[in-house]
């Protein structure tokens, strides 16, 4: 082939190069090792001595501009790839966005944080304790000891025979006493998860969330108790709400009440409904005195409550699984001011 045609064949060829990869064929098909002027140049050797320079002067050019022209092909093909990748990735910033969809605040987690406010405005502290408990402190400190047959009234978890889940937030009482050093005033509430053997079903799971309260300082006696839940119940429920007190047994505490809430009809005295709500009453001497508080200087008060059941009276739940459940659904109707 002349070099006139080399010249013409790359010419024609180089406008159908699509890619990279026909381009880096083209530059092997020409300039490459076989290529068609590494041939031509081959031919140098039969032509007489004046005749080589130019010659391979005239191969050089060619050389040299096949050269050039590859390179802006390769220019063109760059720009024309990256204006096809723009235009592909164009974003019109007229579109509507996409809805974020939001979950809800869990109704129990909503709840708990109101109890906690109310008691803070009342000047008590938050304070947390393990789930998994050492016996002593799930029972012993809280005057169970071992073989009490009050230990039956919570169906437990055991681990090893001294660990437990535990099956109540009283413990944390236990706890925040001793770290107290036997001085008042202790003034605590303590949410957090609990755990007992029990088959789930509407009302019963095998682990809820319970909210202790605990008050240790000179001169406490049972009213601060009764005006004290008294606040609580009607900043919770509403000013309308009554509760009543009946006796009732706890180990750790002593008198020991369950308070109720009147529902529906606090009106009419006759007719009034009441629901059970919380247990409660005077911390125990011995529970005081393993704490390493003086019975004879201090007392206090303690109660407990479910904020399962709480929330399932406020706002109406039928079926306590619902909370553990995480319907998105359900969480949203707790949520109204952030439903999508
Ligand atoms: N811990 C008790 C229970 O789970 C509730 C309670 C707490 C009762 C504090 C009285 C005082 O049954």
């Amino acid at each position: 082939m002349s070099l006139e045609k080399i010249r013409e064949e790359y010419l024609k060829l180089v406008k159908e190069v699509k890619d990279e990869k026909e381009l880096y064929d083209l530059r092997v098909k020409f300039l490459g090792k076989k290529g068609a002027l590494t041939d031509i140049m081959k031919g140098a050797r039969d032509l007489s001595p004046e005749e080589r320079p130019s010659f391979g002067k005239l191969v050089n050019e060619v050389k040299t501009f096949i050269n050039n022209s590859l390179e802006e092909k390769r220019a063109e093909l760059a720009k024309a790839a990256l204006e096809l990748k723009l235009a592909s990735e164009e974003i019109d910033v007229t579109l509507p966005s996409r809805k974020v969809s939001l979950g809800g605040v869990n109704p129990l987690n909503k709840i708990i944080e109101e109890i906690e406010e109310i008691f803070i405005s009342m000047g008590y502290s938050v304070a947390e304790g393990p789930e998994v408990e050492t016996d002593k402190f799930n029972f012993e400190m809280l005057n169970l000891p071992k073989d009490h047959p009050a230990r039956d009234m919570q169906d437990s978890f055991y681990i090893t025979n001294e660990l437990l889940m535990r099956t109540q937030t009283s413990p944390v009482q236990a706890r925040e006493m001793l770290k107290a050093n036997g001085e008042g005033p202790v003034k605590i509430i303590c949410p957090g998860k609990v755990f007992r053997r029990d088959n789930d079903d509407a009302t019963h799971s095998h682990q809820f969330t319970q909210i202790e309260g605990l008050v240790v300082d000179k001169n406490i006696t049972f009213s601060d108790l009764k005006g004290t839940l008294e606040h609580f119940i009607k900043a919770v429920f509403g000013e309308n709400k009554k509760i009543r007190l009946r006796p009732s047994f706890f180990p750790f505490t002593e008198p020991s009440v369950e308070v109720d809430v009147s529902w529906g009809n606090e009106d009419d005295e006759e007719n009034i409904k009441w629901l059970e709500i919380l247990g409660a009453g005077m911390v125990h001497p011995n529970v005081l005195k393993m704490a390493g508080f003086d019975p004879e200087v201090y007392s206090g008060f303690a109660f407990g409550m479910g904020p399962e059941r709480v929330a399932m009276l406020k706002y109406g739940i039928s079926d306590i699984r619902s909370f553990y459940t995480n319907d998105v659904r359900f969480l949203q109707q707790f949520n109204s001011d952030r439903n999508d």
